[in-house]
This record gives C-alpha cells, structure tokens and sequence, in this order.
C-alpha cells in the first residue's frame, strides 16, 4: 500500500529555493522507487514572507506547518532584511517556528565524510573518522528568557538585557533525548556547561548527572563550555554525542560544523515531544551566490534523508538518499565549496542530476 505524507516546504531566500528543488526531485524519485507518496505544499518564511505579507512568520505559514508530517526548510535571511526592526527580521521567524512547534531538541550532526577529508582546515590527522552528534536545547535559555529587552537604566543610559534561565523539566526533556541519542551511538555523553560561573549551568548540570542514573549504559562527562570550544578543534574524535543549551549549542555546532570542512554538507533536524519536525541544513542563505547555480545542494538533500528517517520513519528511503550522495561524491562531483584537485567541478543543477542517477 501506498504511504502518503504531507509536506510544508519552506524554500525561504537566498539560495533557498535552488536547493529545495533538488531535494524535492530527489525525494520524488525515491518515493517512485519505494511506493511513498508526498503531498509538497509550500509556505512562505523569512525574508521573502516579509516582502509578500509583512511577517517573517506568516499565522498561516505556521497553521500548515502545524498541519503536516514534516517540514523541510532551506535557508532564510539576507542584508536586505538585517536592518529591519527585530520582530521584523527572518531571524524571528524562524525563533518563532521552533517555539510554535515546540522543537525544543535539535540534532546537529558534524560526520566527516572520507572523500572531503583535505577540505577540513584542521590536519587529516586529528578530523579522520570524526563523528559527533550535537543535542542542542532549542526552546529555552538565553533566546527565551525573560526578561529581555533595551530598558532605560536608572543612570539614564540604555541596559539591553537577555535572560538565560532553565527549568528541571527543560533539563530533562533534553536531556532524555541526549542519553537516548547517545545509546543509539557510541554510547559517550558530554554535557557541555558553563557551572563554575552561572546559577542556571549548575542546576543544568545538576539534573544531567540526575538523569545518568537512568542510563547505565551511557558513559557521562562534562565540560565547560570554553574548554569544550578548546577541544573540539584540539583532538574532536574523544566527542561522540554533545548536549547543551541553546546558545552553546549555537555556537558549538557552528565550530563542530566546520570541522568537517565544508558546512554545505550538514543537515539538521528539530524534534518536539510530538507532531510535526522541521529538517534543514546547517549553513545558511548564502546571498551572494543565489541565482547563479553555484550552491551545494547536498546538505539539503540529506536534511531530507534526515525527515524520512526521525520524522517519517522511512530509514530505507534516507539509507537510499544517503547512498546517493556518497555515489556523486566517490564519482568525483563537487560544488565550488567543496572542490578539490583532480574533481568534477559542477552546479547545483549538475549536482541534482549526478544523484538522480545515482539513484536510478
Ligand atoms: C542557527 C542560527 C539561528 C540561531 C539564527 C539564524 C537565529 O544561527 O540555527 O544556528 O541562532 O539559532
Ligand atoms: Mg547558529
């Protein structure tokens, strides 16, 4: 019998839109080939939500959202949206579509892939066979907290203020789906934590050492936050799976990303204790090369293998997917990002089509 999702896809600026089109042929196809059917709608965020409706976050952008099985997004945001008012950037919106959904825990995967090993800038050395997953918290801390504002100081100056703040259940619910991550893996937790100084990172981890008494089979360490940034770039291969809060994770995952060499390559996934996930890569809009068939479609094809297997539960379309681009990179093919000496040198489209081959 044919299995039927609903899909929202949100293509949003930049190189968005160039890059969706290729995870959506790529999706139709190995829905061909294995009796799923997508029902795509599109739904405006972002920069381009705001130019057609004044919000980054349209109400019905998130309402189809909400209604569906998945959502898959590209990338949002450009200069011409950076000096807007805040509640009025593409930033906000997509604040707005994690907290909507309550996708409280995102999944950053930074896996070095053997044929792209010479684009890290870190020696072959220390970043072959990496592999570390980072559990960011996503709903809470420091983005969230109140209060926050530019408030008007006693002195009469301006005192911008941000709160970063968690509470036990916030702690746990991550933290569950860290030590569940990590037993599916390697079995190696490091929580990731600022407790010599802040109130909120003690309580974090507090309650992270709490939880371990639940999970024998998962080794726990943890580090501060600024030690872990150390690290990561001294000897990453002692990670396995990372978890942290909101804006460490931002951070880290940014740093982990990039020693894999190429952040075109990275997908993500944001997951809410139910309903609907959201899936899309780590690197972003990337204005200045939109339109011109430049962009790496390949993180956004795996964000969409990454949908199929946590969001959809089809791990053989996402196996499939994932052996595709493993095919066009062992072919030879590469975006600008990720060329090298003696490779294909290809477009976006080119690309598309290398992995629709590779599929058939
Ligand atoms: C990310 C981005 C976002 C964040 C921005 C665009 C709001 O940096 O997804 O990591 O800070 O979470
Ligand atoms: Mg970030």
């Amino acid at each position: 019998m044919t299995q039927s999702f609903r899909i929202t896809l949100l293509s949003g600026d930049g190189i968005g839109p160039e890059i969706m089109a290729i995870a959506v042929d790529v999706m139709k196809q190995v829905g061909s080939q294995l009796d799923l059917r997508f029902e795509f709608q599109e739904a405006l965020m972002g920069g381009v939500a705001i130019d057609e409706t004044g919000s980054p976050l349209p109400e019905a952008t998130l309402k189809t959202c909400q209604d569906s099985d998945a959502v898959l997004l590209a990338a949002i945001g450009g200069y011409k949206w950076d000096t807007l008012p805040r509640h009025q950037r593409p930033e906000t919106g997509l604040l707005g579509l994690r907290a909507g959904l309550k996708l409280f825990a995102n999944l950053r995967p930074a896996t070095i892939l053997p044929q792209l090993i010479d684009a890290s800038s870190l020696k072959r050395e220390v970043v072959e066979g990496v592999d570390i997953m980072v559990v960011r918290e996503l709903t809470g801390g420091i983005y969230f907290g109140e209060p926050k504002g530019i408030f008007q100081a006693e002195t009469g100056e301006k005192r911008g203020v941000s709160t970063m703040a968690y509470t036990e259940s916030e702690i746990d619910r991550i933290g569950r789906v860290a030590f569940e991550t990590a037993q599916k893996r390697q079995g190696r937790l490091c929580s990731v934590d600022k407790a010599n100084v802040l109130e909120v990172s003690q309580l974090w981890r507090d309650r992270i050492i709490d939880l371990a008494a639940d999970y024998p089979d998962v080794e726990l360490s943890h580090l501060y936050v600024d030690n872990a940034a150390m690290q990561l770039v001294r000897w990453p291969k002692q990670f396995d799976t990372i978890v942290t809060g909101n804006l460490f994770g931002d951070i880290l995952s940014d740093a982990a990303a990039m020693l894999t060499g190429s952040i075109g390559m990275l997908p993500s996934a944001s997951l809410g204790a139910d309903g609907p996930g959201v899936f899309e890569p780590v690197h972003g809009s990337a204005p200045d090369i939109a339109g011109q068939d430049k962009a790496n479609p390949l993180a956004q094809v795996l964000s969409a293998a990454m949908m199929l297997r946590y969001g959809l539960d089809q791990p053989a379309a996402a196996d499939k997917i994932e052996a595709a681009v493993t095919q066009v990179l062992d072919q030879g093919y590469r975006t600008g990002d990720i060329m090298a000496e003696g490779m294909t040198a290809v477009g976006c489209k080119a690309m598309g089509e290398a992995i629709l081959k590779a599929l058939a």
